[in-house]
């Protein structure tokens, strides 16, 4: 067995990522680059953007750019076949690229939901599914022996449904799900499949958040690390999971979120026994207080409820699973409005 070091290097190894101009995927293309990959990256066609490039090149890696709009199943058809015919070896997929279009569910365009669905999840199948395929036939290397690591980028709204994002929490549940999917059909022939779900990120995306003052104390009250994330905060999660160093994890969807994630399904521990009768007076308080917690917006509000009635169902402690019971325990929302 290598040492700890060791097991981190990629030196040798060759990965492909997509949105690396720019946020979380540049600072995922350069740690991976640090720790001594040569890169592929998959650009918009038109943009000249290459910083990245002579960044990865800078650190004396090889850096080289595709070019393919994410938001083409054409342009998808036949790139990883052009890349690996080109001579690139693909160790590495790392699917990061991603959009956000942000509507009331009710006018929700179909052009941003298909567009948002294609960018976020079916490029991601797309790819995946080539990479995987290339990597099925290359020679399993090294001892343990393996293939290859797939790593795509879920997000929190995977695991909850977020406000006003029907179409991004739709993609990254999906992102989620289809991780596990193929971690399950490819760990046994040495392909390790996970992802990292990013809680709120200082980028380009969030721009709106940020830039609304009341919005963006409101959300950094809820982080307990007490800060936004940036995208830095990515490059040990990145490398962990593109090296040896996790050989034997696969199908895991790590949270890099200051710790968010973990806060908003522990506020259910706060709920007394009982909290879901109609008669516990301390269960409906304290419910209460959680929602219209000082500054909560309302995704915090709808947040900590649903939260709540999700934790109690999986601890099934008083939601009974009968229709009756559930229905009088999810009208507490209007008793609380
Ligand atoms: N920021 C967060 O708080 C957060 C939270 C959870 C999950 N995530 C996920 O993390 C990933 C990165 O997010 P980010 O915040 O770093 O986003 P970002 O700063 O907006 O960067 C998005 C990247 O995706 C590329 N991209 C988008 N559409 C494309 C297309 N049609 N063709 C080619 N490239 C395209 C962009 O390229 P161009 O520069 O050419 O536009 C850019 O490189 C996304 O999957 C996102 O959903 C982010």
């Amino acid at each position: 067995m290598p040492d700890v070091m060791e097991l981190f290097s990629l030196s040798g190894r060759t990965a492909l990522i997509t949105g690396a101009t720019r946020g979380i995927g540049q600072a995922l293309a350069l740690a991976l680059a640090e720790a001594g990959s040569d890169v592929v990256l998959i650009q918009r066609p038109g943009s000249n953007d290459t910083t990245t490039k002579t960044e990865i090149e800078k650190l004396g890696r090889k850096a080289t750019i595709y070019y393919a709009d994410l938001a083409s199943s054409d342009d998808m058809r036949g790139l990883v076949k052009r890349i690996t015919n080109d001579g690139h070896d693909i160790d590495i997929l790392v699917n990061c690229g991603g959009i956000q279009r942000r509507h009331p569910a009710h006018k929700f365009p179909d052009h941003d939901w298909n567009e948002v669905l294609q960018v976020n999840l079916n490029t991601v199948f797309t790819l995946a599914r080539d990479v995987g395929a290339y990597m099925l036939e290359r020679q399993p290397k090294g001892n343990p022996p393996h293939r290859g690591c797939i790593i795509n980028i879920a997000s929190l709204v995977s695991f909850q449904g977020g406000l006003n994002v029907p179409a991004y929490a739709a993609a990254k549940g999906g992102v989620a799900q289809l991780t596990k999917s193929l971690s399950n059909q490819w760990a046994s022939e040495g392909i390790n499949v996970n992802a990292i779900a990013p809680g709120y990120i200082h980028t380009d995306m969030n721009e709106a958040l940020i830039n609304d003052e009341k919005r963006a104390a409101s959300i950094l009250e809820r982080i307990p690390a007490g800060r936004w994330g940036l995208p830095d905060d990515f490059k040990g999660a990145i490398v962990y999971l593109a090296s040896r160093a996790s050989l034997y994890v696969s199908g895991q969807i790590l949270t890099v979120d200051g710790g968010l994630f973990h806060e908003m399904t522990s506020l259910a521990d706060r709920l007394p026994d009982g909290w879901a009768d109609e008669e516990s007076r301390d269960g409906h308080e304290l419910l209460r207080s959680m929602i219209h917690r000082p500054n909560a917006d309302v995704e915090g509000r709808e947040g900590a409820l649903m939260t709540g009635l999700w934790y109690a169902l999986l601890k099934r402690t008083h939601v009974s699973s009968q229709s009756s019971r559930l229905g009088r325990t999810l009208s507490l929302e209007d008793s609380v409005k």
